[in-house]
């Protein structure tokens, strides 16, 4: 744990105890100034793991060549894991006092208190390192944050982390001294830069023709139970993964929730989607606007925009997070500006993950949507070590087919071209992703592990369309392989308590 240490651990311990000691026999005054001026100096010398919060250079071996990254969360240990395994020199450079992201279940995590995993444990951890097997599928919150813990004790990556260390500027520098990314104005330079900072920080809200409510109002983000809305009528705004579990959660304690989301202006999908909810779950289109005295405006079903009759007593805003990257300065220009929608980003990218600008130094883990992050993010890093190393060249990045940021079915061939990418054998994956245009890519054949992946996501999702309150007592379970077929797994069901 602690190289590069002079002195042996047990000679610390020992010096601490002799130190105590003098001062608590209350020795002469002098002797006990002395004796604490050198305690100081060595503890400054000798600072515990838990409390060391910058060691990069005990890590950085000769010629190796440094490699800076943006967050400690799911994307930033399995970046800096494979990185180091691969010989370089890993600085991750996280702005919390510990690791772990979002799981880090605090004031500023977009988590709150009921949170269990949407994605079966299964097929959400990294390859190498399952969660542990007497977990259910759909495990809490508190469960992620301790896998992620112990991946990082697993593969000793603490003494890459510089923990309250926020990156505050990130900017790409070319002169007489070297190339590569200068990092909150140090002086010596990172050849490469993983941008794995997350992108559920920043609470999204959408323009409103009107904004006047003065109620309780918050966003999901800043959601943690129930409580706060006994017996009120709350708008829960959004049809996303959140707007789902808060519509959920909130109809047991609250009078009834008005649940909004643009779907819903279609009657159909209304009715579908209504006959699964609780009856105290009402369902309404797009939310336009806000009155003062608890109105709201929404589209109807003929698009126009309609004033409710009824009032709510709050408003919590599920619409989802802004990508932010508050490092890089605009006039970098690497981060065009946006009216909120992630497109131009994604514009500037290959791949989702190589920046065009700097394509073999500038990689961005984990910012598509409807992902399995953990073992996308694992297949990004060996795509972007395959750039880093040669094995791929920069000019082949420019001929690669493009993926919607907005994954679902998508994410599966992706994860497959980032692997074909770090075996160096992406020229055999199809050039397009639209069947028309390269038939290939309608009957391409996974690789066992994605595939597993896909059927499992599959079922699950279509659970929970089918059960939304209850998808989470699916338990999976992989069998094996047989043979060269595929990997065969089973799912079982918890059976629904009967009323009494
Ligand atoms: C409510 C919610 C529920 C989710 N549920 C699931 C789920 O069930 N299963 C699943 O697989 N995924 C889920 N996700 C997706 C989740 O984001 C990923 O699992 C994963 O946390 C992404 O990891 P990350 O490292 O990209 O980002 P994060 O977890 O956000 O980590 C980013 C890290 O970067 C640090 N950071 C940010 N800016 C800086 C800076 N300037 N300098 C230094 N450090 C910085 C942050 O402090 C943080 O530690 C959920 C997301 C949300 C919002
Ligand atoms: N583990 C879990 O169970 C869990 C729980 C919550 C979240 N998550 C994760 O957290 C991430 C973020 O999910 P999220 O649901 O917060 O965000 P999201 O997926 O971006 O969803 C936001 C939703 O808000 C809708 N919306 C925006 N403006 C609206 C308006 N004016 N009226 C009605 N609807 C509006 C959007 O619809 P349009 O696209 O039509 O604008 C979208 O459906 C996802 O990765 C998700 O998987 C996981």
């Amino acid at each position: 744990m602690f190289r590069h240490d002079p002195l042996p651990f047990t000679t610390r311990l020992l010096w601490k105890h002799f130190v105590t000691i003098l001062l608590s026999v209350g020795s002469r005054h002098s002797l006990l100034q002395e004796v604490s001026a050198l305690s100081s100096r060595l503890s400054s010398t000798f600072v515990p793991v838990s409390h060391r919060r910058s060691c990069f250079m005990c890590t950085t071996t000769a010629g190796s060549k440094r490699v800076a990254v943006i967050g400690a969360g799911a994307g930033g240990l399995v970046a800096a894991k494979l990185l180091r395994d691969d010989g370089f020199a890993v600085r991750v450079f996280e702005s919390a006092d510990q690791l772990g992201g979002i799981w880090v279940y605090d004031k500023a995590s977009p988590l709150y208190k009921s949170l269990r995993t949407n994605i079966p444990k299964e097929i959400m951890a990294y390859s190498d390192f399952p969660f542990d097997a007497g977990l259910p599928s759909f495990v809490k919150h508190t469960d992620v944050l301790a896998y992620l813990r112990s991946y990082a004790d697993h593969f000793a990556l603490h003494d890459m982390i510089s923990l309250s260390t926020p990156v505050e500027t990130a900017e790409y520098v070319s002169g007489e001294s070297g190339q590569g990314w200068r990092i909150n104005g140090e002086e010596a330079l990172y050849p490469s830069l993983f941008v794995s900072n997350g992108h559920y920080n920043t609470p999204r809200y959408p323009r409103l023709v009107k904004n006047e409510f003065r109620g309780l109002v918050t966003h999901s983000k800043f959601y943690k139970e129930p409580s706060p809305y006994a017996d009120q009528r709350v708008l829960v705004v959004g049809g996303g993964p959140s707007g789902v579990d808060l519509a959920w959660e909130l109809h047991s304690v609250a009078k009834s929730v008005v649940w909004a989301d643009s779907s819903f202006a279609d009657p159909e999908t209304a009715e579908a989607t209504k006959s699964k909810l609780p009856s105290n779950v009402e369902l309404v289109g797009r939310v336009e606007g806000l009155e003062e005295d608890g109105r709201y405006l929404v589209i109807g079903p003929d698009g126009s925009t309609v004033t409710s009759d009824d009032r709510v007593d709050a408003v919590i805003w599920a619409t989802g997070y802004k990508y932010d990257f508050p490092f890089f300065s605009p006039s970098s220009g690497l981060i065009p500006s946006t009216d909120g929608s992630p497109q131009p980003l994604f514009d500037s990218l290959y791949v989702h993950l190589f920046h065009k600008a700097h394509s073999a130094s500038l990689f961005f883990l984990g910012l598509p949507v409807r992902i399995i992050p953990f073992p996308m993010m694992e297949s990004q890093t060996k795509a972007a070590i395959a750039v880093m190393k040669g094995r791929v060249k920069t000019e082949d990045l420019a001929s690669l087919p493009v993926f919607p940021w907005v994954m679902s079915n998508e994410q599966f061939p992706y994860c497959a071209l980032l692997e074909q990418l770090a075996k160096g054998t992406h020229h055999s994956f199809p050039r397009s992703t639209d069947p028309a245009n390269d038939p290939t890519y309608d009957t391409m054949k996974l690789p066992r592990d994605i595939e597993l992946r896909r059927q499992m996501y599959a079922d699950s999702s279509l659970a929970k369309r089918r059960v939304p309150g209850r998808y989470r007592e699916r338990n999976y379970r992989v069998l094996g392989a047989k043979g060269e077929g595929e990997i065969e797994w089973e799912v079982t069901e918890v059976p629904e308590p009967v009323a009494a």
